[in-house]
């Protein structure tokens, strides 16, 4: 068997209504893999089964996870809430702290050899200036705790979307070092500005122009689908070695930012004056 096949793979992926998430439930299904999706609206996508589920609810999570018996080799995590349009509290839920409980639900259940993926965001990409505050937020025990944390900090958390969004690449690194020791690896992916129901969220929050500030120096959006096929190779047997990583797919973003050659703030107020 090739290190690409996912023939034969037993699949679930959350947040496979539109966007990045349907995109990755196509592949996998093209892939020969096995896809059961779970999604607050139902999938257009072909899929061995499909059940409704509700991030921002625990009662949800365990309602949905209980109707598929058995083990799975692979876990996608492609649901998100964008902020501004929702509020803060359920834009961490949803991103942050339900998508943590969904993914302890089914750790058992992964095979060896198996692996999640997830969806942060460039968005988050000052995590490592914030990493000791988000951390206070990952020592949160369970949903709860998280969410009463969240109440109680809405000076760091501010709309929550890019709060969210260190908190899973940071929680990433974090679990890298625990899932493996029952032989799951588990990795996130950080995407640039990309073309999904989503982005008219963004644009609303933040103007077309300044989220064209971070598709420099590619200076195109991505396609959902290019977002799609670097988490499937994380989840791939391709990716054996990779594990508690957090990959840019920006188009160079934030290696332009790093080495001093994109100014953001900069960028943005030329943004909002041009
Ligand atoms: N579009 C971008 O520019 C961009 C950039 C970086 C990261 N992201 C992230 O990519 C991920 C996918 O977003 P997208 O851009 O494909 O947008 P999208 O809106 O098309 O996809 C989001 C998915 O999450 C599902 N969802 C929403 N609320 C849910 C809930 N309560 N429970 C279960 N599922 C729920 C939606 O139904 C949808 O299928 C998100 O985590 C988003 O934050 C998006």
């Amino acid at each position: 068997m090739s290190v690409w096949d996912y023939s034969g793979k037993r699949a679930v992926i959350v947040g496979c209504y539109s966007g990045m998430g349907e995109a990755a439930a196509r592949e996998l299904v093209r892939l020969g893999a096995e896809v059961h999706g779970f999604d607050v609206r139902p999938s257009p996508v072909d899929l061995a089964s499909f059940t409704t589920v509700d991030l921002r609810s625990p009662a949800s999570i365990d309602a949905a996870v209980k109707t598929l018996d058995g083990d799975i080799d692979v876990l996608f995590n492609c649901a998100g809430l964008p902020g501004g349009t929702f509020s803060p509290a359920d834009v961490m839920k949803v991103n942050f702290s339900g998508m943590r409980y969904w993914t302890e639900q089914w750790l058992p259940r992964i095979r060896k050899g198996g692996a999640i993926a997830s969806i942060s965001s460039t968005a988050g990409f000052g995590y490592l200036q914030r990493m000791a505050t988000v951390l206070e937020l990952l020592a949160t025990p369970d949903f709860d705790a998280a969410s009463a944390w969240v109440e109680a900090h809405p000076d760091i958390v501010t709309q929550g979307y890019s709060f969210s969004k260190e908190a899973i690449s940071v929680w990433t690194m974090l679990m890298g070092t625990r899932t493996i020791k029952q032989g799951v690896r588990i990795n996130c992916i950080c995407p640039g500005p990309t073309q999904t129901p989503m982005m008219g969220d963004f644009e609303k929050a933040a103007s077309a122009k300044v989220v064209d500030v971070f598709v420099q120096p590619i200076n195109r959006r991505s396609t959902p689908v290019e977002q799609a096929y670097p988490l499937i190779f994380l989840n791939s047997d391709a990716a054996s070695f990779v594990n508690g990583h957090v990959l840019n797919v920006d188009g160079g973003f934030v290696g332009g930012v790093l080495t001093g050659q994109i100014d953001v703030r900069e960028s943005i107020a030329k943004a909002m004056t041009g």
